[in-house]
């Protein structure tokens, strides 16, 4: 009845228009759902000291577009971080009308005063209101729109749905004939067990060979799987892979390194949490194992499948181990090692999750005073990967400063050292204490490098990550989190959600990944893979960008609110690039052979559609629309 009512008043001409009596459908935000008179967690909106009757509660990262008749006279709002979260989250309020930027409020912090804020709107067509993380990343963002109205001589503003874009895809389809997507480089432990599945596309059956293969390693020759015993001396072995088919033959060597680093590249892979969370079952990671052969994400190169947390027993559970204090799994789990030999027999590689702490972040068993015999257990199982989450062990750290965050990781990372595998390290922190300084100096083969990346808003934790450049290299990767596309929260039977970044921005956020070296792990539903999702994943020439030999994270050439252009330099002397639209509106973008560092003639390669471009001129325009990119791999010229 109200909102008829209200939505007649509002056809009337002229009037002063809560905001939060227009339809908030076409609002984006990073976080929960937009909330009339209320904050985002539902309760009445307060600001520092000032309660507040009427507004909208949201949640950065917002954007919402509204279109105007350009009789409006202005928008009036307090603006400020809600009092829920304490002193935690902060935020940028802006405010853009037709498509510039017509206030920017500082940042303003969680137990702040609220601000006012007061726009003209004269002539303005389209008003456009965002709201940003301070900069940190959006976790409490819980952002106040509070008394929010817009005064009017003219129509209603009208609240307008983000614009929709065609998916189109741009990898091209993997041709008939073979093609080896291997990395040129791999690290092993010597004498430790060895399994690699050669990333192949190509009609099947391939006929696999390879040249140069040490004594103690096996080769399936149908399925393209080495296995055994890596050797015992150090140092590099230079193996060739021969693949042949009805349609042709490839080649591609591959460096061996025997040694004491691993993930020489970034390591690829899925892992269950956005797609499954706590729903997770022995059944989904298997099918996540089978999917990744027959998808033909493991032909591009993806070779980890890992649990997340929630494989173990809970608090409140009768027995939490067993009575030599091994740790027990949960009824959805019935026999670890079975499984890992499941995803072992695909040729792929299995991971699982704990925390230091005695309980991981959702409420499951850590391995808090059991680290030793948890690394015994992990590798007796057959893992290959451990992530390894702080969350609890806030609550048990007894040292200060840089050792409180260190200790926990230096344990766990000898610990692995001592087993008899191959394990890496995922170190999530979420960035305390600038964790890539010293995350490689304890064990760590990735660190997460900020909080959780919400599912569908991955610019924040891009922004911060890229510039981390200088922390990366082979053996140790800034981690991102993971890329949350396709279908991504199913399980239990549930239908799970489609991720709702636009196609230009999941080219984005694909892009960003390869260039920055981060880890590139799948975090959505295995077996509902689309074509397009596909596409994005399985592009062997992105993946080669990521999994380039020099192991270099790109290098900002800048990073403004409407143009990011990263460079990262190859290992044989091209330099990939990416020139990336984070903005909301069209951006014009120039750059120049002389700020990418480019000296004499040079060619272009479109990575995604893996077609050349022709000659780099000296001076580059793009106009590039909202959160859209284009990825290129410059050559030099003979
Ligand atoms: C934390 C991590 C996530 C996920 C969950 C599991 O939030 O950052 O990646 O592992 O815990 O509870």
């Amino acid at each position: 009845m109200l909102s008829t009512w209200l939505a007649c008043l509002g056809t009337l001409q002229g009037g002063v228009h809560p905001l939060s009596t227009l339809d908030l459908r076409a609002i984006t935000q990073g976080w929960g759902q937009p909330q009339v008179n209320k904050s985002v967690d539902g309760r009445p909106i307060k600001i520092g000291t000032k309660s507040f009757a009427t507004g909208l509660g949201s949640h950065a990262s917002m954007v919402w577009r509204l279109k105007l008749d350009g009789k409006a006279v202005r928008f009036t709002s307090w603006v400020g971080v809600d009092a829920e979260v304490g002193t935690r989250g902060s935020v940028v309020f802006q405010v853009f009308c037709n498509g510039k930027l017509a206030l920017e409020t500082r940042t303003l912090e969680g137990g702040e005063e609220p601000l006012f804020i007061d726009v003209p709107l004269k002539g303005v067509k389209e008003l456009l209101l965002v709201v940003k993380d301070g900069g940190d990343d959006i976790n409490y963002d819980h952002a106040d729109w509070a008394e929010a109205t817009i005064e009017t001589t003219g129509a209603t503003p009208v609240s307008v749905m983000p614009p929709v874009e065609k998916a189109e895809i741009l990898t091209p389809k993997p041709k008939p004939s073979p093609r080896l997507n291997n990395p040129t480089i791999y690290g092993a432990r010597p004498g430790n067990p060895f399994l690699f599945r050669i990333p192949c596309q190509g009609l099947r059956p391939i006929s696999f060979k390879v040249e140069g293969l040490p004594e103690g390693i096996t080769l399936d020759a149908n399925e393209g799987i080495l296995r055994g015993t890596t050797p015992t001396k150090r140092g590099t072995y230079s193996l060739n892979f021969i693949a042949t088919n009805a349609k042709g033959k490839a080649r591609k060597s591959m460096k061996l390194v025997v040694g004491d680093t691993l993930a020489l590249t970034p390591p690829m892979g899925w892992n269950s949490w956005n797609a499954h969370y706590d729903k997770v079952t022995d059944a989904y990671m298997r099918k996540a194992a089978d999917a990744m052969v027959s998808s033909g994400l493991a032909d591009a190169g993806f070779a980890y499948v890992n649990v997340d947390d929630c494989w173990m027993t809970k608090k409140g559970d009768a027995r939490l181990r067993d009575e030599n204090g091994r740790i027990l799994t949960n009824s959805r789990f019935p026999d670890m090692k079975a499984m890992a030999d499941y995803i072992h027999r695909h040729g792929l590689k299995a991971g699982l999750y704990t925390s230091p702490g005695p309980w991981t972040c959702a409420g499951y068993t850590g391995a808090w005073q059991h680290e030793a015999i948890d690394a015994q257990t992990f590798a007796e199982w057959g893992f290959d990967f451990l992530k390894y989450d702080w969350c609890s062990y806030e609550g048990v750290a007894t040292l200060e400063g840089r050792p409180r965050f260190e200790k926990p990781y230096i344990q766990m990372g000898d610990l692995l050292k001592k087993q008899k595998r191959d394990i890496l390290l995922n170190m999530c922190q979420y960035g305390m204490d600038k964790v890539w300084e010293w995350g490689g100096s304890v064990g760590g083969h990735t660190w997460r490098t900020t909080g959780d990346i919400p599912p569908n808003n991955f610019w924040p934790v891009a922004a911060h990550n890229m510039t981390l450049t200088e922390f990366a290299k082979p053996g140790q990767w800034n981690d991102p989190d993971y890329l949350v596309l396709g279908w991504y929260a199913v399980g239990d039977g549930g239908t799970g959600v489609r991720a709702t970044h636009g196609p230009s921005e999941q080219y984005s956020y694909v892009t960003l990944w390869s260039l920055m070296a981060a880890p590139f792990f799948y975090s959505g539903d295995m077996t509902r893979l689309d074509d397009f999702t596909k596409g994005l994943l399985t592009n062997p020439e992105v993946i080669e960008v990521n999994q380039d030999e020099l192991g270099k994270q790109a290098r900002v050439v800048r990073q403004l609110s409407d143009a990011w252009i990263l460079a990262k330099p190859l290992a044989n002397g091209d330099v990939a690039i990416g020139v990336v639209n984070p903005g909301e509106f069209d951006s014009k973008i120039t750059f120049t052979k002389a700020e990418l560092g480019l000296k004499g003639d040079w060619t272009s390669r479109d990575v995604w559609r893996m077609k050349d471009r022709g000659p780099l001129a000296d001076k580059t325009t793009l106009t590039l629309r909202r959160k859209s990119s284009v990825f290129w791999r410059l050559r030099k010229s003979n």
